[in-house]
């Protein structure tokens, strides 16, 4: 198995990342071999949101660590921009069990200022919960909290795996519109994992449906003017989000 994490010069609309993911394979505990990712590969454009939608267990969390950095042993290449700092909010948000939600935000983000841990605490509902342990949160807390911490760091890469999972509907989309506000302004690249069609139209340029495993692209749908989408417009697009999607529940 042969893998290469590529550093590239920084150059203004080069791809940040460039991903192609020829084979990941692992091994499970009775050590049968389970192929996970079979020729994936996608671009993402300076500025740009990729949402990936894909049936449970297809490999997307196989695939934001690889793109992470954090698993090396697959078939392929993933690149990236010289010194671009990526950050990732984990599906299950690991914190510091030991750390209280400031702490673990400020060791994430030690160059972040206490204004900008604030302004992000606010925006994420998390200014009462600031002094708390990772223990005494909810589920839903617990993800603001990682979110937070991923945000701090001020990420040119911001990898999601399903951040909005476990909000109820209003905070969910209160953070939603607040992620796609920073995401414009900072002009920050992200992968966005979800299964939730109405997530990737709010936040996605473009959305990669995946098939079943070993996980590799069936189609995209690109989003013209994301965030400012007329209605008949959102629908055309969800409607064949869903098309996809059915293809992508049968055997290739
Ligand atoms: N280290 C491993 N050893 C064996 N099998 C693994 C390993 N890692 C992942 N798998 C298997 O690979 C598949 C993909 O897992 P992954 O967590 O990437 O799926 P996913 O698309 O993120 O699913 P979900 O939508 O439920 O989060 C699963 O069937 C999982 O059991
Ligand atoms: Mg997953």
């Amino acid at each position: 198995m042969s893998s290469r994490l590529n550093v590239m010069p920084p150059a203004g609309e080069r791809a940040p990342l460039a991903v192609s993911v020829v084979r990941k394979a692992a091994r499970t505990a009775k050590g049968q071999k389970v192929e996970i990712i079979a020729g994936l590969a996608f671009a993402l454009r300076a500025g740009e949101t990729a949402a990936l939608i894909g049936p449970s267990g297809c490999g997307k969390t196989t695939l934001m660590r690889i793109l992470a950095g954090l698993d090396g042993a697959f078939e392929g290449t993933v690149s990236r921009s010289a010194n671009a700092r990526v950050a990732m909010a984990f599906q299950e948000p690991r914190l510091l069990p030991w750390r209280s939600v400031e702490e673990n935000v400020r060791l994430a983000a030690p160059e972040s200022s206490l204004e900008e841990r604030a302004a992000l605490f606010a925006a994420l509902g998390l200014s009462e919960h600031q002094a708390h342990y990772p223990g005494e949160l909810s589920l839903g807390l617990a993800r603001r909290a990682s979110l937070a911490r991923a945000l701090a760091a001020k990420p040119d890469l911001l990898l999601l795996d399903e951040p909005f999972v476990s909000l109820d509907p209003p905070l969910a989309r209160a953070i939603r519109a607040d992620l796609a506000r920073l995401i414009g302004e900072k002009r920050l690249s992200a992968v966005l994992v979800t299964h939730d069609v109405e997530d990737a139209l709010d936040l996605a340029d473009v959305i990669y449906v995946l098939s079943a495993r070993p996980a590799r692209i069936i189609g995209e749908v690109r989003i013209d003017s994301p965030r400012a989408l007329p209605a008949a417009a959102r629908a055309g697009l969800a409607a064949e989000v869903e098309r996809l999607r059915a293809l992508s529940t049968k055997p290739a």
